[in-house]
């Protein structure tokens, strides 16, 4: 047994999460239940960025306090991932007391170790990414600096700040990042590397004057400044296992840490995370998964783009909380961006749910019950199908331990559809006792569930009660090891859209 640690960005609570938030939600949870499901003890972190000057902005416009705002926003965040069936182990919100405390500690002691200094800033400054553009970094229009992410103009900013010595690791980050295999793909790390040659590494503000941004966690030594989001953002990976709080809890974890995050915050989780880290004598995480994104008419999927899907027209539309995970899931992509249209989604929705998986399930339960009146007994099973449940096995895992959630899936449907080839070859339904064909396939259904069980959980335990298995770790007892199957329905698990 091993242990695993895995985590997703903290959304910034300012609107309700979309497609795009549910695109790395949903598949940092299928790796968490995948972990479980092999035994592994499993932590899985996600939750709400709550400070900074967006959602100072956004409360002002709507005329309440942050604090107000922001707690009917983590409640929103909770319900939809709820409804997502997301199994995260703990909730984080930066405005969480002893989150503030890890903070506050945590820049004390850099304060402390001469990794901060005072001095004057000026540059630009995108509100929506808080974060500062350098020249080159930010397209200019009609003269004006824009961001390259929002497509909104920057706002330029001359004020007295904290710095964070971030140019001291230039070469430890060149170090870390070239020779370990810590960011996946690798492709990401290249991109950085190349980045730190070509624009090199400047310091890095790490505060703001109170009077600008005001919610935000005050600086220890300094009640004029507050600490910047993102400084407090990183930090959250650390106070959801208990940093400083319990030293045993958390280096067991630590050591164990998978962040997944989209290629809009790779800097940040790169550069400023490995750095800070370093500048705490704590190691750098162990995994660093990058996807790219969700995109929509050409652009990414974002609130200012106005181009979002909603999560809750996707499981109007799809009838399911299992089919919008499995449709996220198929067409998730650590590589390239993605255009969703619905056409894709319907297309994949109808094909691989429906008419593969649903048909044999509706297929295989209903001939147990007509032919068997359900009992289906083990008297051995097809040579060919039993060594495709094994190499599937062997595909699946590879495919998860390797973050290629889409690929284990693919291995799985491949086995359902050899399994349907083989419903049609065989034709159980024109012989008196199919006990070996059906126990055949309803093993393929068992093996195939527990695969499926991390990505459509609730279609995985619909099956495991119709057809009477136990959703468990599939790499513990052999193939064609239980002696009997009382199958008790023969479910219509997808509707066609
Ligand atoms: N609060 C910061 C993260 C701090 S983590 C220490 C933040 N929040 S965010 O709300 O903007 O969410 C960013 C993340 O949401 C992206 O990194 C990505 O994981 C996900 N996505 C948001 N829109 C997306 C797409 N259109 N496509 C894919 N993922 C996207 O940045």
């Amino acid at each position: 047994m091993g242990t695993f640690y895995i985590t997703t960005p903290i959304y910034y609570p300012n609107a309700p999460p979309h497609l795009g938030h549910a695109y790395t939600t949903v598949y940092a949870d299928i790796l968490a239940r995948y972990h479980r499901l092999v035994g592994d003890d499993t932590f899985f972190l996600t939750g709400t960025d709550e400070h900074g000057l967006k959602l100072q902005r956004t409360a002002e416009k709507r005329g309440v306090h942050p604090k107000e705002f922001v707690d009917g926003m983590a409640d929103v965040y909770r319900k939809y991932w709820e409804m997502l069936s997301i199994s995260y182990d703990f909730f984080i919100r930066t405005t969480d007391p002893k989150h503030e405390n890890v903070v506050r500690e945590a820049i004390r002691r850099l304060y402390s170790k001469g990794y901060i200094y005072k001095a004057r800033y000026s540059g630009w400054y995108c509100v929506d990414c808080e974060k500062f553009y350098s020249e080159g970094e930010y397209e200019v229009v009609n003269g004006k600096p824009y961001c390259p992410i929002h497509g909104k103009p920057l706002e330029y900013l001359e004020e007295e700040t904290y710095y964070f010595k971030l140019s001291e690791f230039k070469e430890y980050l060149k170090e870390v990042l070239s020779k370990k295999s810590i960011v996946y793909p690798e492709n990401y790390a290249r991109e950085v590397l190349s980045k730190l040659e070509t624009v090199g590494l400047r310091d890095v503000s790490i505060a703001r004057p109170k009077s600008r941004v005001w919610w935000a966690i005050e600086i220890p030594w300094d009640p004029n400044y507050t600490v910047y989001v993102w400084f407090d953002a990183l930090l959250n990976y650390l106070t959801g296992v208990e940093y400083l709080r319990n030293e045993e809890r958390f280096r067991k974890y630590w050591s164990e840490v998978h962040h997944v995050i989209g290629k809009d915050i790779l800097w940040f989780h790169t550069v400023i995370w490995f750095s800070i880290l370093k500048a705490l004598d704590l190691p750098p995480p162990k995994r660093l998964i990058v996807h790219a994104f969700v995109i929509n008419k050409g652009v990414k999927m974002g609130k200012s783009a106005g181009n979002v899907i909603a999560i809750e027209d996707l499981t109007n539309r799809y009838g399911s909380t299992d089919s919008v995970r499995y449709l996220i899931a198929r067409i998730f992509n650590l590589y390239k961006d993605v255009e969703v249209t619905t056409e894709l989604l319907d297309s994949i929705h109808n094909t691989e749910l429906a008419d593969n998986l649903g048909n044999l399930v509706r297929r295989v339960g209903v001939l147990a019950l007509r032919k068997l009146r359900g009992i289906v007994e083990n008297r051995g099973l097809d040579r060919d199908l039993e060594d495709r449940i094994e190499s599937t096995l062997k595909v699946y895992k590879e495919s998860m331990e390797s973050y290629e959630v889409s690929r284990a899936i693919t291995a799985v449907m491949n086995l359902l559809r050899e399994a349907n080839a083989y419903i049609n070859k065989v034709r159980p339904w024109e012989k008196s006792e199919p006990h070996k064909e059906l126990y055949t396939l309803l093993e393929v259904l068992k093996y195939s569930s527990r695969m499926l069980a991390p990505i459509i959980p609730n279609t995985a335990n619909k099956l495991s009660i119709s057809l009477g298995f136990a959703i468990a770790n599939p790499y513990e007892e052999k193939i064609g090891s239980q002696e009997s199957y009382k199958v008790t329905s023969a479910p219509i698990l997808f509707k066609k859209v």
